[in-house]
């Protein structure tokens, strides 16, 4: 297992099953980690004309957060096993971050670690997700509480895969995109969300730029002791969001979740007098409109509370956040007060409501 990234860019999916067969040459068996939409819609992609992966172990999952927990995982560890699968074995994990969280920690963890690449099907996986080692799952609703840092083999992007993508859910990856420019430069934040504004699905050279911005900071923090906590910006609120909506199994897309975690906690950012308020308003604003974030129930700040007590940054008692201070500048953790965020959340709600 290696303690980095090692990520390949490529632009058709031949390039795709040309690196499948040279990680099957070193493995005694493949199998492929897919949930029931990218079994149909990106396996038949990959495995037409591949010795190799028609030869592979499927494992299927149901589509959705809902498969990143302890039930589903024990089931894809009981089938390893069924399947007599050795330390040799090889899984390839093809999916949207669900697969790529899941699968990862599946890989990491049977028999004590086997190895795995991840073939990224979604926008959210090509940038973020299948990059930076963090894999897990849910645990009573609460998002990736149990996990581990681990590096796959290789991650294979390839934007091709895209084609199929729900819009929903390239506009979540395209939350996560914008995360990354605020954490690059004003100019990337425009660009980004002059994208959205235009429809516009990522091409190879808005991924890699995305993509570079996780794996330069992910390579100078790997196990998140400082500059990798910017990555959170939006995450604190965003998982709370998240983790409601999966309590009330209704689900709501990542980046969606996170795209109203960053209107919501970078107005406090302006409070603490770090991030001018005309800044703080125009994220907010750019939030808000692209994301539809008007069109969600959102729920009362009560029901936050316990998921916020538990965010996996927290210290001390204190709720810590990843604060903008400028474009392109980031406060890796700041103590706030719970009422600072009561405070911020119901802001929220309020010109949520006088856009409806
Ligand atoms: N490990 C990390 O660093 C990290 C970073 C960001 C997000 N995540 C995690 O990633 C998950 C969200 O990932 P996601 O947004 O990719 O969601 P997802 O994996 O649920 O995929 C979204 C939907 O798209 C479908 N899909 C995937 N690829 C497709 C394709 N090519 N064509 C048609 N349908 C396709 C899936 O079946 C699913 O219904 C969350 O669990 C989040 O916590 C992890």
């Amino acid at each position: 297992m290696t303690n980095q990234d090692n990520v390949l860019f490529v632009d058709t999916i031949q390039h795709v099953r040309e690196a499948i067969a040279e990680h099957a040459a070193a493995h005694s068996r493949l199998f492929v980690l897919c949930d029931e939409n990218t079994l149909d819609h990106c396996f038949p992609l990959l495995a037409n004309d591949s010795e190799e992966l028609q030869n592979a172990e499927i494992l299927v999952i149901e589509a959705g957060e809902g498969s990143k927990n302890w039930e589903i995982a024990h089931h894809l560890f009981a089938q390893l096993l069924e399947f007599e699968a050795d330390k040799q074995a090889l899984i390839i994990n093809l999916g949207g971050g669900v697969v790529t969280d899941l699968g990862g920690w599946i890989a990491a963890n049977y028999k004590r670690g086997i190895d795995w690449i991840n073939i990224p099907t979604t926008v959210m996986a090509m940038i973020d997700a299948s990059i930076g080692g963090k894999c897990g799952i849910d645990l009573m609703h609460h998002k990736n509480m149990v996990g581990v840092i681990a590096f796959p083999v290789q991650t294979i992007v390839c934007p091709e895969f895209l084609d199929t993508l729900d819009p929903i859910e390239i506009l979540s990856g395209q939350a996560e995109m914008l995360k990354h420019a605020l954490l690059r430069s004003r100019n990337d934040f425009d660009n980004v969300c002059n994208a959205i504004a235009n429809d516009a699905t990522p091409d190879m050279e808005a991924i890699i730029a995305s993509a570079s911005v996780k794996l330069e900071i992910v390579k100078q923090d790997a196990f998140e002791t400082n500059e990798r906590k910017t990555l959170n910006l939006g995450h604190t609120v965003g998982h709370a969001l998240e983790s409601y909506f999966i309590s009330i199994d209704k689900g709501i897309p990542h980046g969606i979740a996170v795209a109203a975690g960053i209107a919501i906690e970078t107005p406090i950012s302006s409070a603490y007098h770090m991030l001018s308020a005309d800044d703080s308003q125009w994220i907010t604003e750019q939030c808000i409109g692209l994301f539809d974030l008007d069109s969600y129930q959102w729920p009362s700040f009560d029901i936050l509370v316990p998921y916020l007590m538990n965010d996996k940054k927290n210290s001390g008692g204190k709720i810590n956040l990843a604060l903008l201070s400028d474009f392109g500048d980031c406060l890796a953790s700041f103590p706030v007060e719970l009422e600072h965020l009561t405070e911020a959340y119901e802001t929220f709600l309020h010109r949520i409501k006088n856009e409806a």
